[in-house]
């Protein structure tokens, strides 16, 4: 696998494999690779012959200084892992060449509606820096398929809003969330929890999981199930930011109506906003 940190070097490393008339796939990440980044370097290297993976922690997508200086740097690690994956290429770019005018002078892309609510509530911006980041990222690579977390699945409905939007010529593969054994959604967050927060941490995975079964068993003040599920977390010792029911392809509120569900939340533990989210499907 070979490093490049330039779009120059990025471009003909792509175009060498193009001509090869190779399937290109590519899995934006910000680093600090955990088994969760990994499943989607897998589903690339299935689906296409030429796997591009970029590292990137993007500023304009951190609201909170922060959170952005302690995000965890683990590059020697991160591309040990690509090589086992057999990833093909790693782009490692510097922010200056992402952003060689500077952070304010960048143009942006900002997707309406699916960026309300949710995350974009508590943190403002932050849509709008990933979709502006992700779509430089795809004109450099021009892949055929991209491969993103269902885990992250407002981000993965920005960056679905945004290819049809701009009529972007390639596939977004959806890929679904890896957990540890006691359900806790991977994330390189997970690394501020101590041990025991690790192990409480699972308590997110349980409430989403009792709130779908209530759904599936008749359940409809979906309000009320998300009330009974945010004091649940409350007691073990979480902030819950939000507990919602969406509708899962429009991700408006959900109506009794709908068939095809999402039940997403944010809480924060220690020192970590963890988010997660489970799909419930009640056509079948
Ligand atoms: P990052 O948090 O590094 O995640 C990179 C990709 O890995 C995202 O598509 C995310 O949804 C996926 N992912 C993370 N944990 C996962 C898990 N447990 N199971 C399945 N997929 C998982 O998301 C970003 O970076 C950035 O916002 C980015 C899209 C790269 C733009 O900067």
């Amino acid at each position: 696998m070979k490093t490049v940190e330039t779009i120059a070097e990025l471009q003909a490393e792509i175009r060498a494999a193009r001509a090869e008339g190779k399937r290109i796939g590519f899995v934006p990440t910000m680093g600090n690779l955990h088994e969760g980044h990994m499943i989607l370097v897998d589903q690339a290297s299935e689906e296409c012959d030429y796997v591009v993976a970029s590292i990137f922690i993007n500023p304009l997508q951190f609201n909170d200084i922060d959170d952005l200086g302690r995000y965890p740097r683990t590059l020697a690690a991160d591309q040990e892992h690509l090589r086992d994956r057999d990833c093909d290429l790693l782009f490692f770019p510097s922010v200056d060449e992402m952003y060689p005018h500077g952070q304010e002078a960048q143009t942006t892309v900002s997707v309406p509606v699916v960026s309300e609510g949710l995350c974009g509530d508590s943190r403002p911006g932050h849509f709008d820096g990933v979709a502006t980041v992700v779509s430089k990222l795809f004109h450099m690579v021009q892949p055929d398929a991209a491969f993103f977390g269902e885990k992250d699945f407002q981000q993965l409905a920005v960056i679905r809003k945004m290819v049809g939007d701009l009529n972007l010529p390639f596939d977004v593969v959806g890929v679904p969330t890896c957990r540890e054994e006691n359900g806790l959604a991977m994330s390189s967050r997970n690394n501020y929890l101590t041990a025991e927060e690790k192990d409480n941490a699972g308590n997110i995975y349980r409430v989403l999981n009792e709130i779908r079964n209530k759904i599936e068993n008749g359940a409809k003040d979906f309000a009320e199930l998300c009330v009974l599920a945010k004091q649940e977390l409350v007691t073990h010792g979480f902030q819950p930011d939000y507990i919602e029911v969406r509708e899962a392809n429009t991700l408006k509120p959900a109506t009794e109506d709908d068939t095809d569900l999402v039940v997403l939340a944010a809480a924060i533990l220690g020192k970590a906003r963890l988010i997660d989210n489970l799909r419930v499907n009640l056509s079948k």
